[in-house]
């Protein structure tokens, strides 16, 4: 075919680290419950714009500043920002990147998180650290949506990449990147059970 890809949308997963998940993620969990636990005015805010589930993002998003653990997680996070930054051809020598958001989301069942983007930040992501089997995945829209004036509708099979939508699976011990302007939501969990995740956002300067 005469035909060549240009333009597109990459995102990024892979697993945090190749060893000792399992651990890891027990000390992140119940560092999340003990926070849902102690942050009161977060707990008051999901009730209104998170209902049913519990975030920390508009009380507690720097956690990576506050909890040697959450630091732990912005390292290891950060060296694959970096690697996705590079697989972008981003020119970031002689810059620096940083986390200036963490923060974590606990959704019980029925808990759902609408489309939306991450402003002010180049690179965005989430950490799997609980995911029952079952619960919801991440799903991201062609950013080209808006635009489509007088497109028909894709066949039922569209290879993959011509989708208007695409669901990342959530799974424990797994880190999804995307560029910050993607827009993306959660479906309802419909799973008898927690699924928490921490999302974070990357700058540089
Ligand atoms: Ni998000």
């Amino acid at each position: 075919m005469p035909l060549k890809a240009w333009f597109p949308t990459f995102i990024y997963c892979d697993k945090l680290q190749p060893k000792g998940l399992a651990k890891f993620n027990d000390e992140l969990a119940a560092e999340c419950a003990q926070l849902r636990d102690y942050d009161e005015a977060g707990r008051k805010w999901s009730e209104k714009n998170y209902p049913g589930g519990y975030t920390s993002y508009a009380s507690m998003h720097e956690l990576h500043h506050f909890s040697s653990t959450f630091g732990g997680l912005e390292k290891k996070l950060t060296k694959h920002v970096r690697a996705y930054a590079k697989a972008l051809d981003m020119d970031l020598r002689g810059r620096e990147i940083h986390m200036t958001d963490c923060w974590v989301n606990i959704m019980p069942p029925t808990a759902a998180h609408s489309l939306h983007l991450h402003p002010l930040s180049f690179i965005s992501g989430t950490y799997y650290v609980r995911t029952p089997k079952g619960c919801s995945g991440l799903k991201f829209e062609d950013p080209r949506l808006s635009k489509f004036m007088a497109a028909p509708p894709k066949l039922a099979d569209a290879h993959e990449a011509n989708r208007a939508y695409t669901t990342y699976a959530a799974e424990a011990g797994n880190v999804i990147l995307f560029e910050s302007w993607l827009r993306h939501e959660v479906a309802a969990n419909r799973v008898d059970d927690e699924r928490i995740s921490i999302s974070f956002n990357y700058a540089w300067r």
